[in-house]
């Protein structure tokens, strides 16, 4: 570790999605109590910061994602002061608090909105985004909901459409007034008052809109019948306003007040390396916008690289580059490229050039579950059908019933596999993927080469391989990944020869000569190539 750079560079960002990960009173929703639980967990895994997903009060239509008060905490989790006890008792196991802040939108229940559809007079009615409907009495514009349906709902009693991307029970606030903004700076110096380490900001990046309200253009390859409905235009002009650069810039003032405290902002989801770096704003915009493309691009060792490659020379000198392969809106890790390859994600995540974050459970290889329709929760899987419940299932800590997560009935139902797959079973056993992740989390940690060296990939010759060097002053590390189901070898030459450090199987500590090196299926190794002479 650099004691002199900022955790946020050093780190490890382990994101709890708080309904989920531990239940302390037994009402089958996760706590702040029982994230407190599960400290000593945290720090004996190695990670550096938790990111909560909200926890401030909100009607639940969107857990959490609609808050209704910024200054408290929701009951279902817990209050203020078990929040409190929380940040310092994560500071005692040199853990920071990351909180998920959602400024685009409050719920319907906000004391703000309930003042703002009161009358078109009210003072608030300008802090949201109110228009008229057309002369036919249809919404605004073309703009779609993520959630379904049109991004309008209409008003009966004051006549007008309001504004909300995500549900009607979300409705966007109005950034283009500053008496907003300055409400929004409010709630951030609360929370960094109160101690948290960086803020996750909720779609950042579509605070702003078109000042016109002008149509979002078809999206060309939408099709009709396959595609989500709900991208069947561009949000170019729905969100993503350029404007927005600048009020993020300013929202970061408000951060720099409390010293080195991060933005980590979750952007639209694009594979676009210029879009990224430019969210980076010359070091005055967010501190780490967060790369999605990881959920984007398929598994294929060629692709990868060549994306790699370009967002490592696209950050900005002094960003810092981050990686994502989950969270609570994406499916799951192990579902997605299969239990194999999940352990060669887990090696990817932790050695590359930047900062990590890891979505619970990953590290056990939760598999993503079947969510029968009737039991849905989340509002995009009953709108739309395209359910997020089977990333959220509880974390499972051990075999007894409920896998250890509440004595109550779960919010969702505890994945079937939690009686074998499980943190008690997996780390009593070497070869589990709890067993791996912890491994490489504290490779990463001890290793300054993996923390801040520079990253370059190779070019092997062989097809399904990713192969990279990390080096710092001099000293090189080399991470070689298998991506197929076949044992493959390659020939290095000119990397010398160096000792394995890691490997996705059970430790495999050997020196080896690159110029003849294999990988078994699915195997991927961190090979220590020493310093240059
Ligand atoms: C992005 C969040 O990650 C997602 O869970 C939420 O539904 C939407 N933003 C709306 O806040």
């Amino acid at each position: 570790m650099n004691p002199s750079a900022p955790w946020w560079k050093n780190g490890i960002i382990y994101q709890v999605y708080p309904r989920s990960f531990q239940d302390s009173n037994g009402d089958g929703v996760g706590d702040l109590q029982g994230i407190i639980q599960r400290l000593d967990y945290l720090a004996w895994l190695g990670i550096d910061a938790i990111w909560i997903s909200p926890i401030m009060r909100s009607p639940m239509v969107d857990f959490g994602y609609d808050v209704s008060d910024y200054y408290d905490i929701d009951p279902l989790f817990g209050t203020l002061a078990d929040f409190d006890q929380l940040v310092t008792e994560a500071a005692v196991r040199q853990i920071k608090i990351v909180i998920d802040l959602v400024p685009n939108h409050t719920s319907d229940q906000h004391p703000w909105f309930v003042e703002s559809r009161a009358s078109r007079e009210n003072p608030r009615r300008a802090w949201y985004m109110w228009a008229d409907a057309k002369p036919d009495g249809s919404p605004p514009n073309n703009w779609l909901a993520y959630f379904g349906g049109s991004a309008w709902t209409w008003d009966a009693m004051t006549e007008q459409y309001y504004l909300h991307l995500f549900t009607p029970e979300q409705p966007d606030l109005n950034y283009r007034n500053p008496l907003v903004v300055e409400a929004m700076k409010g709630v951030i110096r609360f929370w960094l008052g109160r101690g948290v380490a960086g803020i996750r900001v909720d779609v950042i990046d579509r605070l702003l809109k078109d000042l016109e309200l002008r149509d979002d253009p078809p999206d060309p390859s939408y099709v009709e019948g396959v595609s989500n409905p709900q991208f069947k235009y561009l949000r170019v002009n729905s969100e993503q306003h350029p404007d927005v650069y600048g009020l993020i810039r300013e929202l970061r003032k408000t951060f720099d007040e409390f010293g080195d405290r991060p933005i980590i902002g979750e952007i639209a989801y694009t594979t676009d390396v210029a879009k990224m770096a430019r969210c980076y704003d010359d070091m005055q915009g967010m501190q780490l916008p967060y790369n999605f493309a990881m959920l984007m691009l398929p598994w294929d060792a060629a692709v990868l690289r060549d994306f790699i490659d370009r967002y490592d020379a696209a950050v900005p000198p002094g960003g810092q580059p981050n990686y994502v392969f989950s969270n609570h809106d994406q499916p799951r890790i192990a579902t997605r490229y299969g239990e194999a390859q999940a352990r060669v994600v887990a090696m990817l995540l932790l050695t590359l050039r930047g900062t990590p974050t890891i979505y619970y459970g990953d590290e056990l290889g939760m598999p993503e579950a079947d969510i029968s329709p009737e039991l849905f929760q989340d509002p995009q899987g009953i709108n739309i059908g395209i359910t997020r419940d089977g990333c959220r299932t509880p974390m499972q800590w051990d075999m007894t019933p409920n896998a250890g997560f509440t004595n109550g009935t779960p919010w969702l139902p505890t994945s079937p596999d939690y009686l074998t797959r499980n943190v008690e079973a997996q780390t009593n056993d070497p070869a589990s993927m709890l067993a791996l992740y912890r491994r490489l989390i504290a490779l990463r940690r001890a290793t300054p080469t993996l923390l801040y060296g520079s990253y370059r990939s190779l070019d092997t010759g062989v097809a399904d391989t990713l192969v990279y060097l990390r080096v710092l002053g001099g000293v090189r590390m080399c991470v070689a990944l298998n991506l197929s189901e076949r044992m493959v070898s390659l020939a290095l030459r000119d990397l010398g020869s160096g000792r394995i450090v890691a490997s996705t199987h059970l430790d495999r500590t050997e020196p080896v000569d690159l110029g003849a090196l294999y990988l078994r299926e699915n195997e991927g190794v961190v090979i220590d190539l020493g310093a240059l002479a």
